[in-house]
């Protein structure tokens, strides 16, 4: 069975998907063979997934990885079957968790790591914190990430401390960058482009998440466009 690393969060918006998109090139261009899946429904990492590979049909420099789409309800099962043989499957989680509590408890418990993105503001911390707690209780391991924020903020440092009381905290955070959702449109993110101003904030969240998640390290390739 490949490693489980799950990016889910009950506060919609938080990055899930984006860190998907930059951890599943980067995971890739460093040899894993890597599985994402996607339980939205809205379908924006399959949908993204289908872009990249119709780029990549002419650039063989990319990293390449499948994208499957998943029923939280009803394929987690399947999933599981369809993900042996990997290395490495990174789970995107859907926005609400509320009406499917026990298939999305049912997933984290069985991940390496699940990654909490959280925005910092106030509103964000008040899902994200009693979430972390939850996890953590129930003894799934599990690290918060801050995303979209500046470190030079006293609020940022004041969330810090508070996530960092709850669970472990990647020690880097993302901050807001425009480039963030760079080359969406062809399936491509951030850290597909060695120029991207914000693909050294993903590459080391990779690192943490996959030291966290027990995979050790793969000679780095440099696989990018
Ligand atoms: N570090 C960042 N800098 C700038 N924009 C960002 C950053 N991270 C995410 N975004 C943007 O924020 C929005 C929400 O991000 P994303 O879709 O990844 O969140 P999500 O948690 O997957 O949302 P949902 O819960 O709806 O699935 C997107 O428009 C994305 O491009
Ligand atoms: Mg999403």
């Amino acid at each position: 069975m490949p490693r489980i690393i799950v990016f889910c969060s009950p506060k919609g918006g938080s990055g899930k998907t984006t860190f998907c998109q930059n951890l599943l090139p980067l995971a890739a261009q460093e040899g894993f063979n890597t599985l994402g899946v996607d339980f939205d429904p809205q379908q924006t990492l399959t949908k993204w997934g289908r872009r990249r590979l119709a780029t990549l049909e002419g650039r063989a420099d990319l990293a390449a990885f499948d994208v499957l789409p998943a029923d939280i309800l009803n394929d987690w099962h399947a999933v599981q079957q369809a993900a042996q043989g990997h290395d490495l499957m990174i789970v995107d989680m859907l926005p609400s968790v509320d009406h499917c509590l026990p298939q999305v408890l049912e997933v984290c418990s069985a991940a390496d790591l699940v990654v909490v993105p959280s925005q910092a503001t106030m509103n964000d911390a008040d899902s994200t914190g009693p979430w972390l707690t939850r996890l953590a209780e129930m003894g799934v391991r599990v690290a918060a990430v801050l995303n979209r924020a500046n470190e030079r903020e006293v609020f940022v440092r004041a969330l810090k401390e508070q996530f960092n009381r709850l669970a472990p905290l990647c020690p880097v955070t993302v901050r807001s960058l425009s480039d963030a959702h760079l080359g969406h449109v062809d399936g491509l993110s951030a850290a597909d482009n060695p120029r991207s101003k914000s693909r050294p904030d993903f590459l080391a969240v990779w690192d943490y998440v996959r030291r966290e998640a027990g995979l050790a390290p793969a000679r780095r390739r440099g696989k990018v466009a």
